[in-house]
């Protein structure tokens, strides 16, 4: 072999491969913080719309210069939360499972989000026991991880589990300020993810730590700017702009951090990822 034309070690950030993905997001034209169903919100702060619909295509644009799909669902007037797409459902493995949301506020946005499903070649399946997708539901590889304890009901993780076709790992989240799983911990790529400890119960912690001795644990200031709350394509992850800790140990772990500004849309209780809900191919 010739010795000059031997593989040269690569940097950090290209040990990571990205893949193609479809996401689903909704203009926030009608978003603000009228009624409050999470630590998060505080209905007397003052939303500026303008520049929550200037972040959130700022978003959307990086998502497209990384050469992702975009797909974009009409707002509906009435609903101000319905900029979180995440909660809409879950579209995986073929199957669709639309949100069966926990609070009457955001109850209309499932209709939307159903109405997509069926456009789009999917059946929608409806949960008996509360659901809030995707803000509860993250697949990890061939599994998904799922997160109860304020929104999702455990017994939608079966419901889910079995409609899909998948097996389903139940996480207890325990601090109301993460109170969807997608705000507790972030899916890099299919075996590797990045979490927060004190969000999840002791039996939560331990089924974690063995299913993912290297995962990354984030730091309390990280996690409180909603710092895991990402979308990775396997090497690039966009996450909140503030999470300056976590960006760092992404780029140690050989990913390259995307960071965005969202902060209006944290006066809702969400970033990155609630914005963003993946069809998974
Ligand atoms: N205000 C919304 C709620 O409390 C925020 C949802 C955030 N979405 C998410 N995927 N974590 O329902």
């Amino acid at each position: 072999m010739d010795i000059a034309a031997a593989p040269v070690a690569e940097p950090a950030a290209d040990r990571r491969a990205a893949r193609t993905r479809r996401y689903l997001m909704t203009t926030p034209t009608f978003f603000a913080v009228e009624y409050v169903i999470n630590p998060w919100m505080d209905a007397s702060t003052p939303v500026d719309t303008n520049l929550a619909l200037a972040q959130w295509d700022a978003l959307r644009r990086t998502y497209l210069d990384l050469g992702h799909r975009v797909e974009i669902i009409e707002p509906i007037t009435g609903l101000p939360d319905m900029v979180y797409a995440a909660n809409g459902g879950t579209i995986i493995n073929g199957r669709a499972v639309v949100a069966r949301f926990a609070h009457a506020e955001r109850a209309g946005e499932a209709i939307a989000y159903a109405r997509w499903m069926a456009d789009n070649g999917y059946q929608p399946f409806e949960t008996r026991h509360v659901n809030e997708g995707q803000g509860d539901f993250l697949a990890v590889g061939a599994r998904i991880l799922a997160g109860f304890g304020f929104r999702t009901d455990s017994r939608a993780h079966d419901e889910v589990a079995d409609h899909v076709g998948m097996d389903v790992v139940s996480l207890e989240l325990v601090d109301p300020r993460f109170y969807h799983l997608d705000t507790a911990l972030a899916v890099l790529d299919d075996s590797t993810v990045a979490y927060y400890p004190p969000a999840f119960s002791d039996e939560s912690r331990v089924v974690l730590e063995r299913m993912f001795p290297d995962a990354i644990e984030v730091t309390s200031a990280d996690a409180y700017v909603l710092g895991l709350n990402v979308v990775s394509d396997g090497r690039n992850v966009v996450l909140p702009a503030a999470a300056t800790g976590f960006a760092e140990q992404l780029r140690l772990a050989g990913f390259r951090p995307v960071g965005v500004d969202l902060s209006e849309l944290l006066k809702g209780g969400g970033s990155v990822k609630c914005c963003t809900l993946e069809v998974h191919s």
